[in-house]
């Protein structure tokens, strides 16, 4: 059973619990002995940041707070130690802890975050799974409320179904059962969604998705989410968009298997942040209209594969001259945002494992983002980025980058130059936008091969908690 994040009133009785401290005040520790204060101040003395009270019915865990460079930083900081403290209560094989913040920050749910996130294992295909014990999280405290440590919860588990739907390998998920598994999560949690099938694509002349899917035996899909909650503030929706790349070979233009192709079952990762997204906002129910679209194929080599040359007619009309097949990212994307604009979208965000250029910019430590959106809406998602630490990075839609896609026979080609790739991949899209947009290129967060800290080895969920984050922010209090 996935482990519960929950609010309690009153700590249980003999139970064990993680205080989060100042180092100059055990003072206000409840209920040390003596004895444990005075070894507790001497670890202190030593400038220890963890301290370790064995009683034997239970224990307990001081942990320093933080320094206080920044808010960012300060509850950075705390998810890390959430990561540490979660392996010593996989050894001390806790059930349950309670978590009490001492330090008036009301930070308890940020070492939280980091001992849930710790504590995720993708153990499906394990013949033996050996799960750890940790059942419930517990967080007490002043400035806590039920609601606030549900939407904790439900965000932090929509984090790991993400998790869960990358982590799944391509021979479990074609694009039809990745829009099975949407599907359930909308079953579970409240959103709509439909699912348009090869044939309905094929109506609709979505050129760009089709042509990817065209060395596929399996068919692609179109699976459309939708939250419209009885009562929302925005009058036109806000659309999410994410890359469905069940599998990326690179098609004829094929990708070598070390660190390359055999990370590919990653490439839908924005779908399945999306999907996660949605989770989350159906669960907490946010007061916000939002779609969710994800197109998704896989793209291979095969008789009927499109070729390096090919010109293709994309759903907007548009026509490109695919160079590499290998840049299928763009063109299924191209088609979902021309499909967005038939909803007048408010904003339209598309979050997508897109280009190794933005690996090679920024790396596995940020979210390459552009876009024609507001300087509002990008400085919230900024301020979004800090608070979550799903940092971005923004980069320049300069015009000067069109360029870098003119094409002899086309209205536009589908590779830019050797330089700044994952800016004319955003240019590619942009040229298929007329609202509102913001362009995340996830590929160096969404998936990664060496474990770091509570983001894990393998799938993130990046960037789940960002744009959560961030349309969390758009909802208007009346009493605020
Ligand atoms: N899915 C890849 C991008 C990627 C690379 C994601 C590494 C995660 C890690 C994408 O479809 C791709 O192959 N992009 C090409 C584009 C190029 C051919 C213009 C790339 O970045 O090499
Ligand atoms: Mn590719
Ligand atoms: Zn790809």
């Amino acid at each position: 059973m996935p482990t519960q994040i929950k609010y309690t009133a009153s700590v249980p009785e003999n139970s064990d619990i993680a205080y989060i401290i100042n180092a100059d005040n055990l003072n206000n520790v409840p209920h040390l002995s003596d004895a444990e204060r005075g070894f507790a101040q001497n670890q202190l003395n030593q400038k220890g940041t963890f301290v370790y009270l064995n009683r034997y019915t239970h224990k307990v865990y001081l942990l320093i707070a933080p320094e206080k460079k920044s808010r960012a930083f300060y509850q950075e900081e705390l998810r890390k130690a959430g990561y540490n403290l979660q392996k010593v209560l996989k050894t001390d094989k806790v059930k349950t802890l309670v978590i009490s913040d001492l330090t008036e920050t009301n930070s308890a749910r940020f070492l939280a975050v980091g001992i849930f996130l710790s504590n995720y294992e993708y153990l499906k295909h394990k013949t033996k799974p050996t799960p750890t014990v940790l059942e419930t999280l517990l967080l007490t405290g002043p400035d806590l409320n039920e609601k606030e440590v549900s939407d904790l919860h439900e965000v932090q588990t929509a984090v790991c179904l993400t998790r869960d739907l990358v982590n799944e390998p391509h021979n479990f998920q074609s694009a039809e059962q990745l829009a099975a598994q949407i599907t359930e999560l909308g079953k579970e949690a409240g959103f709509h969604t439909e699912v348009l099938e090869l044939i309905q694509i094929q109506s609709l002349k979505m050129g760009g998705l089709l042509s990817v899917n065209q060395g596929s035996i399996d068919p692609p899909t179109f699976t459309i989410m939708e939250w419209k909650p009885e009562k929302f503030q925005n009058a036109k929706p806000i659309i999410l968009v994410g890359k469905g790349v069940v599998y990326d070979t690179g098609g004829l233009s094929l990708k070598p298997t070390p660190n390359s192709m055999d990370l590919m079952k990653s490439d839908m990762a924005g779908a399945a942040a999306v999907a996660g997204i949605m989770y989350a906002v159906a669960k907490t129910n946010l007061p916000l209209h939002i779609i969710g679209l994800v197109p998704a194929t896989d793209n291979r080599p095969g008789g009927r594969a499109y070729a390096p040359g090919d010109v293709i007619t994309m759903f907007s009309g548009k026509t490109v001259e695919v160079l590499n097949t290998d840049a299928e990212g763009r063109l299924i994307l191209a088609d979902a945002l021309t499909f967005a604009s038939k909803y007048s979208p408010e904003l339209v965000i598309d979050m997508a494992t897109l280009t190794g250029a933005a690996v090679r910019a920024i790396g596995k430590e940020g979210i390459c983002m552009m876009g024609t959106a507001s300087e509002e809406v990008k400085t919230q998602l900024k301020i979004s980025g800090e608070h979550t630490y799903e940092r971005l990075v923004e980069f320049p839609l300069w015009d000067e980058y069109g360029k870098h896609l003119e094409s002899d026979v086309a209205d536009i080609k589908n590779i830019g130059m050797a330089e700044a790739g994952q800016i004319s991949a955003g240019k590619f899209l942009e040229y298929f936008t007329d609202y509102p947009w913001i362009h995340l290129d996830i590929a160096g967060t969404a998936f990664l091969t060496a474990p770091d800290s509570y983001r894990g080895k393998h799938a993130t969920g990046s960037p789940v908690r960002l744009v959560y984050d961030y349309l969390a922010s758009q909802v208007k209090y009346k009493n605020s």
